[in-house]
């Protein structure tokens, strides 16, 4: 039996369906369409779940027989070569892990990509390097790794995670050059997932794109409140700890039921309660985390125009809102008129300070949108 984990709130990584809070439908609805040969893209806004969905039904699918599992997050990625030497080096991991002849099987592989081998002198594992001088070299190469995914007798479940990635490349063909294997391969599936920025979104906006006619969408939501509430209660519960439940809807919708930031609230609250959680003690871990966070957005602060900062504030104070040019709202926060909110606006959306949902406009991070909230 496993161990139980001494705080029940994950804020980093995926542990088990135990600590995973339902998803139950979305689980299902992605492993049927991996195991159907459907591929699938995931989208959301940051935090809200997606890493952890995709490694919820790796867990289930890795019990299936004939079925393996890649998982490969492409943030760090720059470029095609960068690409291929981290799906290179996740196969060759992979197998290693598999078996004890994995050398033998990864021969023509590592041949075929032109890979120097090397062993990590402490866990054994082995290491490859790449070098490719020119495109074809290395167009040659992703073909070689897909051509050996497809020649082995199993099936494969793929994530590429941060796939939005791609839009940041030096090589604009991208998706084609993707599309071009994976159409071909039939005992692999793959799941895209990204956070809803511009970039992933317009594959699905442009029906001339190969992701609009190739992958069905699936867009994450919130966590339902109530199903979120039980999951919370319970876990405080196994480990001899109570909290009303009235206690846990008002954290929730205080932190817009938005996944990571519950965790974490919940993590630091489960940390600080010996047997129950009064209000009090809600009220000093809000602030806490507020405290600590502080250094870090005195720094966002001074990475803005005095203006986006205001602007910031300004949809900070009203926990959102659909019509940042209204006057009403320019008088309100003493904004000045028209096309300077606009460019402020585009500003910190690009910089990923301020995303838009269903016509309105919210501060991405809810720890820094209260914190703006309350500090000025
Ligand atoms: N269903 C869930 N139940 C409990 N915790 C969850 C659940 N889903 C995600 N988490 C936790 O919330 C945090 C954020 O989730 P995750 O990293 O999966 O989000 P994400 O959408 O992939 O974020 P990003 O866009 O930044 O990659 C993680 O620490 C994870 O452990
Ligand atoms: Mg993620």
């Amino acid at each position: 039996m496993a161990i139980a984990l001494e705080n029940p709130f994950l804020v980093a990584t995926y542990h088990s369906p135990a600590y995973f809070c339902d998803r139950a439908e979305e689980t299902k609805q992605v492993t049927n369409a991996l195991s159907n040969g459907r591929n699938l893209t995931l989208l959301s806004v940051r935090k809200m779940g997606k890493t952890g969905l995709i490694k919820n039904v790796f867990h289930q699918l890795q019990k299936k027989k004939g079925w393996q599992t890649l998982y490969v997050d492409i943030m760090p990625t720059g470029n095609l070569n960068d690409f291929i030497r981290l799906l290179g080096r996740t196969v060759v991991e992979h197998e290693w892990r598999q078996s004890k002849s994995y050398l033998k099987k990864i021969a023509t592989l590592i041949s075929g990509i032109s890979a120097k081998l090397s062993f990590d002198t402490v866990t054994g594992a082995p290491k490859i390097g790449i070098d490719y001088q020119t495109p074809q070299e290395s167009e040659k190469s992703l073909s070689e790794i897909f051509h050996y995914l497809s020649a082995q007798n199993v099936k494969y479940a793929v994530a590429f995670d941060e796939f939005q990635q791609i839009g940041q490349y030096p090589e604009k063909n991208m998706e084609l050059l993707l599309w071009s294997h994976i159409q071909h391969l039939s005992n692999v599936s793959f799941v895209f997932s990204g956070s809803n920025r511009h970039p992933l979104t317009s594959m699905f906006a442009d029906c001339g794109r190969p992701f609009y006619q190739n992958t069905a969408l699936l867009f994450l939501e919130k966590i339902e409140k109530n199903t979120y509430c039980r999951f919370i209660r319970d876990k405080f519960a196994k480990h001899g700890k109570s909290i009303a439940t009235e206690l846990v809807k008002e954290a929730l919708e205080y932190y817009s039921v938005h996944t990571f930031y519950v965790q974490y609230f919940f993590n630091r609250l489960f940390e600080h309660t010996e047997t129950t959680v009064t209000k009090a003690l809600v009220e000093q871990v809000h602030r806490l985390i507020l405290e600590e966070r502080s250094p870090i957005y005195y720094t966002y602060k001074s990475l803005l125009t005095p203006y986006q900062f205001q602007l910031l504030k300004a949809i900070a104070r009203e926990g959102g809102v659909s019509r940042p040019n209204g006057s009403d709202f320019i008088a309100r926060h003493n904004l000045k008129q028209g096309s300077s909110v606009n460019r402020a606006l585009s500003a910190l959306v690009e910089r990923e300070m301020v995303y838009e949902e269903n016509g309105v406009y919210h501060v991405y991070d809810v720890f820094f949108s209260k914190w703006l909230a309350k500090i000025f």
